[in-house]
């Protein structure tokens, strides 16, 4: 009896924090029954996934905030992140394709150029060059900028460290990309 009202109470706090922090819904909250806050609990998830696939969809929102990021990048620290991506990527010029391709001269570099790799058909269809705003898109979350790539990795969450990770590869060129205008 006591652990399942403790339940019942957790739960409803649960949804009122929630709420709360969605800022809707605060008055069915507090005016339904417990069965109504438990088909209310179960409607949370979909809450928060809808709220993501809101957040991810402006790909123009997210880029432009990476270019004034990227005139402060530091590549030093881009390097450092880039570790994540070293598992499946060497970046010096020459260097071996590993799970993904080499990346010299990645950055303002035409796509899927790495002519002994096996890319996906949709990098290959997709075609054009790298520019800074496909980067970013395609480094926060891969599926999203291109559905069907093999590149599977879930994506740099950190718009700043985005731009690190960038403007560390942009070094990697025999003529590096310019950087884009303010
Ligand atoms: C689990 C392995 C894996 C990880 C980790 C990974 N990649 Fe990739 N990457 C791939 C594969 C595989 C492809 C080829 C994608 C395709 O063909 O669709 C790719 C493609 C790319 C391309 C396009 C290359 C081209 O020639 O057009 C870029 C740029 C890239 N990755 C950057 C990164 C960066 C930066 C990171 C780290 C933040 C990273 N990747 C992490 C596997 C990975």
């Amino acid at each position: 009896m006591g652990g399942e009202s403790y339940k019942v109470w957790g739960a409803a706090l649960v949804a009122m924090t929630v709420a709360l922090a969605i800022g809707i819904f605060i008055n069915e909250a507090t005016h339904t029954k417990h069965h109504d806050i438990k088909a209310y609990i179960v409607d949370v998830p979909d809450t928060t996934q809808a709220n993501t696939e809101v957040a991810a969809k402006p790909v123009s929102s997210t880029i432009e905030t990476i270019v004034p990021l990227l005139a402060a990048a530091d590549a030093t620290a881009g390097e450092k992140a880039f570790k994540r991506c070293a598992t499946c990527h060497t970046f010096q010029k020459g260097g071996a394709n590993k799970v993904g391709p080499n990346l010299f001269n990645v950055v303002g570099g035409s796509k899927a150029a790495i002519p002994d790799f096996a890319y996906s058909n949709a990098l290959t269809a997709m075609g054009g060059t790298w520019s800074y705003e496909n980067l970013n898109a395609f480094l926060t979350k891969p599926k999203d900028f291109l559905a069907g790539t093999k590149m599977t990795f879930a994506g740099v969450k950190k718009a700043q460290d985005r731009a690190n990770i960038i403007a560390f590869l942009r070094q990697y060129s025999d003529t590096p990309f310019p950087l884009p205008a303010q």
